[in-house]
């Protein structure tokens, strides 16, 4: 008769080296299998005396029993653990999902053009336009530069070939926008135009073939120069800050009499040249069908481009159109 009593414990044993399910089915079929040692005298029972089957074949039962539970118990641990395993490992992983969405945004000019527009929407003022090609009309002699003046020579303009020569150009100020919204509106007149402006200038640190405007212009009654140099002030702090002030140099532009340049202060007590303004010349509201006598106005323009590369510290000013990615992404 073979010793059959050990074999639980061997089956528990080898069940608990068994790590996976099929290193367990390995372990079953030797314990339970065809060839295994239980089978083998669950076959010899026909050879032992009769008295004896019944005893040694309810004893092989249990035994088959216990291994088989044995085994039961481990393949639910091994599967828990498998599954644990599993969602640790092989979840989907959608955290990507969660990252933010890298999005572009405004350039540094756009940014500057509309919190300048919103300043003077702030003060009144409404947003006009004009056109980036214009006529000797507009960008000169409606604003008093007839072809013979010098100051033409002051603008470095890029004519276009079309028409006359001469005839047509690209804008080289925002100021032919005054002259457009004074023949389309009747005073009173509060209006800022920003805008591109072109002129021959090669590019360098502090140039630009292609820079931006903003044109101001006023007409109403009874305006002077202190309304002139009191919007400017105004703006600049409500701009650049409480601390920084502006000033107003003479100077002079065809278009307005008396002209000014006028400053913004830097931290470090230096004066910057921003633009220029000036009274509305005579000549100007005449030229619009505007009565001098009845009207008065002031009228500003100014770099955008210098504004924002001042705003900034900017060593070179190409930087703005360049666009570099890195550079701009710091905006
Ligand atoms: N158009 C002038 C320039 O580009 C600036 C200016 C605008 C001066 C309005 C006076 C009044 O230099």
């Amino acid at each position: 008769m073979i010793d059959l009593s050990k074999l639980p414990k061997d089956a528990e044993e080898a069940s608990l080296a068994a790590s996976t399910v099929d290193e367990l089915v390995k372990v079953q079929n030797q314990f339970l299998g065809k060839k295994s040692e239980l089978v083998a005298a669950k076959k010899a029972l026909g050879s032992i005396p009769e008295s004896e089957r019944a005893t040694a074949g309810k004893e092989i039962n249990e035994i088959r029993v216990s291994i088989e539970s044995v085994i039961d118990k481990r393949r639910v641990e091994i599967e828990d653990t498998e599954w644990e395993t599993y969602f640790l490992n092989d979840v989907a992983d959608l955290t990507e999902v969660l990252n933010p969405i890298t999005r572009g945004h405004l350039h540094l000019i756009t940014q500057a053009r509309d919190q300048l527009e919103d300043v003077f929407v702030g003060m009144g003022f409404t947003v006009a336009e004009g056109p980036e090609v214009e006529t000797a009309w507009y960008n000169f002699e409606a604003l008093n530069i007839p072809d013979w003046h010098p100051a033409r020579g002051n603008f470095d303009t890029i004519f276009v070939d079309l028409g006359e020569e001469e005839e047509v150009m690209l804008r080289s100020h925002t100021s032919p926008v005054q002259i457009r919204t004074m023949e389309e509106q009747r005073p009173p007149i509060y209006i800022v135009a920003p805008g591109r402006t072109f002129r021959t200038d090669s590019a360098d640190a502090t140039h630009l073939p292609a820079f931006n405007q903003i044109e101001g212009l006023v007409i109403d009654k009874g305006i002077t120069m202190g309304d002139l140099a009191g919007t400017i002030d105004s703006f600049v702090q409500a701009f650049f800050g409480e601390e920084v002030k502006s000033r107003l140099r003479p100077s002079y532009f065809p278009f307005t009499e008396p002209s000014a340049e006028f400053d913004i202060s830097r931290p470090d007590g230096s004066w910057l040249e921003l633009g220029g303004c000036g009274m509305v010349h005579p000549n100007v509201l005449k030229n619009c069908g505007i009565d001098p006598e009845e009207w008065q106005g002031f009228a500003f323009g100014f770099g955008i481009d210098r504004l924002v590369s001042m705003r900034y510290q900017l060593d070179d000013i190409r930087e703005l159109v360049l666009n570099d990615a890195r550079f701009l992404r710091q905006f």
